[in-house]
């Protein structure tokens, strides 16, 4: 059941179902999360179960400010602070060394937990108002199946998880693809999880290098497990191929001339570019990518997911650009394309 988000009466209703132990769809600036409360084992292990997603995956946990972090982290890093104060509320999860005795569901077990403060205002409102029922955090993953493309309206919510969830319509997400991801627990920022913001904005706020997980991990072992860096992680079920832009016109020529020749009747095939292409003609479903990465992080997934509604197999896409503000999207079409 979708509710609409703007009123007090569903943010009401919302608060008091998770109160209860209940699960809720709920709308962030990155993606549509299900939302539990962090603290209920018997709530976190129902995410669990909608998502058919293994237990000892670490959820993120989501508070409605600051002064919330410490009921759920031992200790905070000075550098951890800057970047709180410099991107909260907003698209950036922070992995800090975990209270033992609080969240050990929702953080699969480990010693650390996932930590966000949304600026959703739907779901800042959601957080408060349990704030105030004494549910002091919200696990929170994305709101798709275990593997799928993360969910950026409340329809694809309820296309992922069915319509007797309670889902709260915050509108078409803003930023579009989840939130950028560090680990705290190393001494150094390591960024597990690419998101909008660029290596640069986060080192100006963290007021020291940010390392790369792979870095990270010839220093020391292990990275911890995120389920968003598996490999095949978002994929749609069409296969994705990223493709140069010259790479993309040559296959594209050739299956036209093909598709001339055979006169299928329902394209198989889609595209998904910035550069114009010549002679892709109409058994080709073509789609413009945007030529500024936030526009294209905002759209990327919902594409997927239309694309692979109109039943086609096959999605190529033109390689995004390599400059920094695409990092996100690369990532994620990275993973979408490694089947
Ligand atoms: O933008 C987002 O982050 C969205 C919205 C709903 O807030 N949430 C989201 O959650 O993407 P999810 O569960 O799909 O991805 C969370 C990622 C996973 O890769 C998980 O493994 C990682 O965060 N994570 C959470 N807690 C962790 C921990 N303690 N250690 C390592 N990774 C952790
Ligand atoms: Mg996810």
């Amino acid at each position: 059941m979708i509710l609409p988000g703007d009123h007090p009466q569903s943010i009401a209703a919302a608060a008091q179902a998770l109160a209860a132990g209940a699960l809720v769809g709920l709308p962030t600036e990155t993606v549509y999360g299900l939302a539990a409360n962090a603290c209920d084992e018997a709530a976190v292990g129902r995410i669990f179960d909608a998502k058919g997603r293994p237990r000892n995956h670490p959820l993120i946990v989501h508070v409605a400010d600051p002064s919330a972090v410490t009921q759920f982290a031992q200790q905070v890093p000075d550098f951890a602070q800057r970047l709180m104060a410099a991107f909260w509320p907003g698209p950036l999860t922070l992995i800090l060394p975990r209270r033992p005795d609080v969240a050990a569901a929702a953080a699969g077990g480990q010693d650390s937990v996932g930590l966000r403060c949304p600026s959703h205002p739907v779901a800042l409102a959601v957080l408060r108002a349990c704030a105030q029922a004494g549910v002091i955090g919200l696990a929170a993953p994305s709101a798709n199946r275990f593997g799928r493309v993360s969910p950026t309206t409340a329809a694809h919510v309820e296309d992922e998880l069915g319509t007797e969830l309670l889902v709260l319509d915050g509108g078409p997400c803003a930023v579009g693809i989840e939130s950028t991801i560090i680990d705290c627990t190393r001494g150094v920022p390591v960024l597990l999880r690419p998101g909008v913001l660029t290596l640069n904005q986060l080192e100006a706020a963290a007021g020291c290098p940010v390392l790369g997980a792979d870095a990270a991990l010839a220093r020391t072992t292990p990275v911890p497990r995120a389920s968003g860096t598996l490999e095949s992680h978002y994929a749609p079920a069409a296969a994705v191929r990223l493709m140069d832009a010259q790479a993309l016109q040559t296959a594209v020529t050739m299956l036209a001339s093909e598709l001339r020749a055979t006169q299928a009747s329902h394209p198989a095939v889609a595209v998904y570019c910035r550069t114009p292409l010549k002679s892709a003609g109409s058994a080709i479903l073509q789609r413009n990518m945007p030529t500024d990465a936030g526009s294209t992080a905002r759209e990327l997934f919902a594409v997927l997911r239309d694309l692979d509604q109109r039943g086609v197999k096959l999605i190529w896409v033109e390689t995004p650009p390599p400059d920094a503000e695409w990092d996100g999207v690369r990532d994620r079409l990275r993973r979408a394309s490694a089947h």
